[in-house]
């Protein structure tokens, strides 16, 4: 039987689980050591924390507009519009597949409340360009960290470069407690602000409390390549849910700050692997005809989510998906269908694409996981396959004269 490897996956252990249960690890305090600063929240999601900031910044400013990527997670739109603001969309670099810092002065005025740069896949963004171009239009820098926890930029860890920043510790993410999500700052004004959001938000009903130690154990036992090879008919139906409308702020719980805690031990092992696969496949696949990489940034440590590749022809990106899939077992990502201007209405001409880069990047990504499960030499042999695959599409290609 050859197993299956996942597109996620961080190790948790019964050793974890068991913390979680009675341990004294706590997360929110090893968290505040490892980023350095003042405050840290948690919540039960990224989604949640990022709502949280913006309820606060709304309660010292009556600016109404918060700028994003138009290439990003979708899902970013839903508290911007339960904290009754405006999104504003902002187009993205093919070269650094983040925010333009250079077309975005195009985006933000004197209703701008804030800027939120995304470290897509763990790759910092210029966080100087965009700090300096908020802070002439006055407005508040908020970092969606939510992929890039274990990133640095100059040495610092990605999500403390802004005024507030938030991570995300969703199934997905560098490092999971199954859901969860955290703001951080280092600003006693803002973290006052904050904390006064934080402290209304509702616990988690018991039954929810109950289930999320079950489903961890799930999650630790779906997401290894045997299990997840043997689960594969029953996970496959939670993984392409539909797009969320709604989402529901709650606190975080002391199961999740425990296991999360003892998680946190082995946050650098888990870093330093998901930087060494990305390196990896950064040095194999770099100068490949067809094949476009992101920029790294300098000063920078990235500690990949999943490793992005853009390929110039749709059509090869489907099907080297798919036969990554079928030939070697490995799930890639397709990430994010769509641009948000393309996935919810909020006012843009629909005739005219306004962010051509952004949905150029949403088709034509392909996303190779990085984390601990995956081994070298999966690796290597993605990195043949799509070597195989490239070369045979160029020759199709010139022999169609083309
Ligand atoms: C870039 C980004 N921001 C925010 C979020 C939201 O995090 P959560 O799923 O914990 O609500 C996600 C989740 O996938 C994300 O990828």
């Amino acid at each position: 039987m050859r197993l299956m490897v996942p597109s996620v996956g961080t190790p948790i252990g019964i050793r974890d689980i068991l913390q979680g249960l009675s341990g004294d690890e706590d997360l929110p305090e090893v968290f505040r050591r490892y980023t350095g600063v003042k405050y840290c929240y948690f919540t039960n999601s990224g989604t949640t924390a990022f709502y949280l900031i913006l309820r606060a910044l709304r309660t010292l400013s009556s600016r109404r507009k918060v700028v994003l990527p138009a290439y990003t997670a979708p899902s970013l739109i839903l508290p911007i519009r339960k904290a009754g603001l405006r999104p504003a969309l902002a187009e993205v670099s093919l070269d650094t597949f983040n925010l333009d810092v250079d077309r975005l002065e195009d985006y933000v005025d004197e209703d701008t409340l804030c800027v939120v740069p995304v470290h897509m896949f763990g790759l910092p963004c210029d966080m100087t360009g965009v700090g300096e171009i908020a802070r002439g239009k006055g407005a508040f820098v908020v970092e969606d960290a939510a992929s890039s926890m274990g990133s640095e930029l100059n040495g610092r860890p990605t999500g403390t470069l802004g005024d507030l920043g938030f991570y995300s510790f969703n199934r997905g993410k560098n490092l999971t407690t199954l859901t969860g999500g955290c703001v951080v700052t280092d600003s006693d004004c803002l973290g006052d602000a904050v904390e006064g959001q934080w402290r209304k938000l509702p616990r988690p009903s018991g039954i929810s409390r109950l289930l999320i130690p079950a489903k961890t154990v799930g999650l630790a036992l779906a997401f290894r390549p045997l299990g997840y090879t043997l689960l594969y008919p029953i996970v496959v139906r939670f993984k392409y849910t539909e797009l969320h409308t709604d989402f529901e702020p709650l606190a975080y719980t002391e199961f999740q700050a425990r296991m999360g805690g003892s998680l946190f031990m082995r946050a650098g092992e888990v870093f330093r692997t998901r930087e060494e696969n990305g390196t990896f496949l950064y040095n194999s696949l770099s100068g490949i005809e067809g094949l476009k990489l992101p920029r790294i940034p300098p000063n920078s440590k990235v500690a990949f989510n999943q490793f992005p590749i853009l390929l110039e022809d749709e059509a090869v990106r489907d099907s080297l998906h798919l036969r990554i899939r079928k030939e070697l077992g490995l799930e890639t990502t397709l990430l994010y269908p769509e641009p948000i201007h393309r996935i919810y209405d909020l006012g843009y001409d629909a005739s005219r694409d306004p962010f051509p880069n952004s949905t150029y990047l949403a088709r034509r990504l392909l996303l190779i996981p990085t984390h601990p499960l995956v081994r070298r030499e999966m690796l290597e042999r993605v990195v043949e396959l799509i070597k195989g695959h490239l070369s045979e599409g160029s020759g199709a290609c010139c022999r169609g004269g083309t």
